[in-house]
């Protein structure tokens, strides 16, 4: 396989099958979104932010790109800024990880810390700094980007549907919402008798790539769609211990994710043996162990 450069490698992401002990009606598929360039599903959004700004005139050359994220979507622009040339600038709330701070600054992005959630990093970005510098900085705004949502609707959900045609159902947890809100439109238009079903993180409980939106996590409008649109079948709250619990049993099989993917594979299986699903079931998962490697230590 040959490509020009490196963000040619963003999508098309392996499905790997997993079995679990439990007596599982369906096939469990992981999608690894973890194979993408900078190890996680928001390489696809970020991509598809970026240049979408430039197509639209808001990102020139000279100009900063600035966004709040929880990790994985700064480290993803820290690394795409810096092949595309743009600088780039991060507010990160207290959730982000040392590691992940370390790609961010390794990428040469500036780290700003803000907050606990990370809409009070996106609100800060909006009020104080853009305002500071409208001319130096572009706001890519992924909490309410509707290109974020797009990246998926044309290439994660056309993916799935084109290695599972009799897929029965997909399982993605919510951060913004992007994934699923993409995934559950170009599914329910093109296969509308698959199930879609959305992961929360449980009260209390922090996994990273799945929001406790009953603690304060913020809807953005892709979640409120979701909600609101016949686009959902079910909704499911998982709890620390179960996505832990999954994740140590598919590591034992090989696969090198982070505990959102032990966290949604569960909610899959759960589905699966209360619906009796006998079909193909696909779980997508965020993230590559190597970026979780100080929760996965927890283990
Ligand atoms: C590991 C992981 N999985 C899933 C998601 C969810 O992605 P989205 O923001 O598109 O809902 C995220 C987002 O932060 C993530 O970091």
């Amino acid at each position: 396989m040959i490509f020009k450069n490196m963000t040619d490698l963003v999508g098309r992401t392996p499905c790997v099958n997993f079995r679990p002990a439990d007596a599982c009606p369906a096939r469990i598929w992981i999608k690894l979104e973890g194979f993408n360039p900078t190890g996680s599903v928001k390489d696809r959004a970020a991509i598809y932010n970026i240049r979408s700004a430039i197509e639209a005139g808001q990102l020139k050359p000279g100009k900063t790109i600035i966004d709040a994220s929880s990790g994985n979507m700064a480290s993803a622009l820290a690394y795409f800024g810096m092949t595309m040339g743009f600088p780039v600038t991060v507010a990160c709330s207290s959730k982000l990880t040392a590691e992940k701070a370390g790609l961010i600054e390794y990428f040469g992005a500036d780290l700003i810390r803000i907050g606990d959630f990370t809409i009070e990093a996106s609100n800060y970005c909006r009020d104080v700094i853009v305002v500071k510098e409208p001319e130096r900085y572009c706001f890519l705004d992924q909490l309410h980007n509707w290109n974020n949502p797009r990246a998926h609707f044309e290439t994660t959900g056309p993916e799935i549907l084109a290695d599972f045609p009799a897929l029965d159902a997909v399982v993605g947890s919510l951060g913004s919402g992007g994934t699923m809100n993409g995934v559950a439109r170009f599914i329910k238009q093109n296969r509308p008798g698959a199930r879609v079903v959305t992961v929360e993180a449980e009260s209390g409980t922090r996994i990273p790539g799945t929001g406790a939106f009953c603690d304060g996590d913020y809807v953005t409008p892709f979640i409120e769609q979701l909600r609101s649109a016949v686009l959902v079948d079910h909704r499911l709250s998982v709890s620390l211990e179960s996505a832990k619990a999954r994740t140590r049993e598919l590591t034992r099989q090989g696969f090198y994710c982070g505990i959102q993917t032990g966290g949604v594979a569960h909610a899959a299986i759960k589905i699966a043996i209360e619906n009796d699903l006998r079909g193909d079931v696909v779980v997508i998962s965020g993230d590559a162990g190597w970026k979780n490697m100080d929760k996965l230590a927890e283990l």
